[in-house]
């Protein structure tokens, strides 16, 4: 059977804009910026998009481009008779895992959607809710068993039926309920202070953890390091441009990241909350904001369900990328790829679920085992993965060939000597900085 492609360059970026723009940018870089101190971890993540995420994630669209293969058909592709297939086979175990944690607070986020329809109680302890909510048994399950079901569905209606059609309705649809969240917070009465917090950056604050926290985020939000963007890349047509599509990806990604900010950090401030609740804010403090704020239960609602649909399209990029491994090299049909593989991923997600409730008595390293996954997956295996997939590129592949790749066709971003010497020296040394300290802080 021939490969499905993109119908048009516009579908491609669409999709790439659709795995990137997830949990990530809303309940990850909300939090993570109201614990790091607000506007200079803003600049730092932004310094790092530029400089890190954006040729790597370039490289990793021209990686499957060329090779019109999965994560470790493509390494395979291009390295014959060696071990850099594993590289793509770490990232089908990252997705893997990486889905059967999402996938448990995407449920979080259609089960605060369906609250949400019936309002919040501006009486209501919030903090309460939410721990009630994940220690219960079966609300948790119920909810990732239909997330997961959405995931699956999409995925066995294929690449243009099925991921581009889906991006192409929920990104627009996301995109206006942000704009609208945006121009409610900032018109609340009191919201300066929110964007001063968003806006103003405080140096005295910066450590080694904000740069640690602020590269971890950049690869979580980018979906790099795990062959996502190999997989997507697959499917571009040879007449498309990639450095283009890859700068849109990546100004879509960050534009949304930042208009959270400019949705949330305004009413957090504006209703008198604190924005350094940690991973809780987006379910424990933005239902007390929404209960607190005319016609929160409309607002609220729209939150939540651009929380789903933002999960929705990150969730089929990391399914997809399971999928097209098996598809291409065992040769299984997509329909039971993507039935079989989902429902393990379900039954893979049942632990870090359960971590909250029966099993609370199991900790590793002091985290529960929604955290633990997040942490072998997010902060081992997807800097290993874009580190080895950055020496691969420029030592192996050789950046010569990677840069005839991402510049034809030409696009207006043109490639040249500056990318040798970023993703063949500086982002590798800069990632194993990074992860030798923030593992060292981990484990010690
Ligand atoms: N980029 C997604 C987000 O921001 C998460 C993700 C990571 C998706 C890795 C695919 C691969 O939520
Ligand atoms: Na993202």
């Amino acid at each position: 059977m021939n490969r499905e492609q993109w119908s048009s360059k516009l579908g491609f970026i669409l999709a790439a804009a659709g795995s990137a723009v997830g949990l990530g940018n809303i309940w990850r870089f909300s939090y993570v910026v109201g614990t790091e101190g607000g506007a200079a971890f803003v600049l730092l993540y932004l310094v790092i998009i530029s400089l890190i995420g954006y040729p790597l994630l370039t490289t990793e669209i021209a990686i499957g481009r060329k090779t019109q293969r999965n994560p470790v058909g493509a390494f395979k592709a291009l390295a014959p008779n060696s071990p850099w297939w594993l590289v793509g086979g770490m990232g089908v175990l990252a997705g893997f895992v990486i889905l059967s944690f999402y996938s448990i607070v995407a449920g979080w986020s259609l089960a605060y959607t369906a609250k949400a329809i019936t309002g919040f109680d501006a009486t209501a302890d919030f903090t309460g809710m939410f721990v009630g909510h994940i220690t219960s048994l079966w609300p948790p399950i119920i909810w990732h068993a239909i997330f997961m079901a959405l995931t699956i569905g999409i995925i066995a209606s294929g690449v243009v039926n099925g991921i581009q059609r889906a991006s192409k309705i929920l990104m627009p649809a996301l995109f206006i309920i942000i704009l609208i969240l945006v121009v409610r917070g900032l018109t609340l009465p009191g919201a300066g202070a929110g964007v001063s917090f968003f806006l103003s950056p405080d140096f005295s604050e910066v450590t080694s953890k904000t740069f640690l926290r602020a590269i971890g985020q950049s690869f979580f939000t980018l979906s790099l390091g795990m062959g996502a963007l190999i997989t997507y890349g697959s499917y571009l047509k040879r007449e498309d441009n990639i450095s283009d599509s890859a700068a849109w990806i990546v100004g879509i990604d960050t534009a949304v990241a930042l208009l959270a900010g400019f949705a949330i950090f305004p009413a957090v401030f504006a209703l008198g909350f604190e924005p350094g609740s940690g991973a809780g804010l987006a379910f424990m403090t933005l239902p007390a904001v929404f209960a607190s704020m005319p016609f929160g239960t409309l607002f609220g609602f729209m939150f939540f369900f651009l929380l789903a649909i933002a999960a929705l399209t990150s969730a089929i990029s990391l399914l997809e990328v399971v999928v097209a491994w098996i598809v291409d090299e065992k040769g299984w049909s997509r329909t039971k790829a993507a039935f079989t593989l989902g429902g393990i991923i379900f039954l893979t997600g049942l632990p870090p679920t359960l971590g909250f409730s029966v099993l609370s008595d199991i900790k590793f390293l002091g985290m529960d085992i929604l955290d633990t996954y997040d942490f072998f997956a997010s902060d081992v295996m997807l800097p290993l993965g874009g580190l080895l997939t950055a020496v691969f590129a420029a030592h192996v592949w050789k950046t010569k060939n990677a840069i005839e790749e991402i510049n034809s066709p030409k696009g207006v971003i043109s490639f040249g000597n500056w990318y040798t010497v970023l993703v063949g020296y500086i982002i590798p040394i800069a990632i194993a900085i990074v992860m030798i300290v923030g593992i060292y802080d981990k484990v010690i």
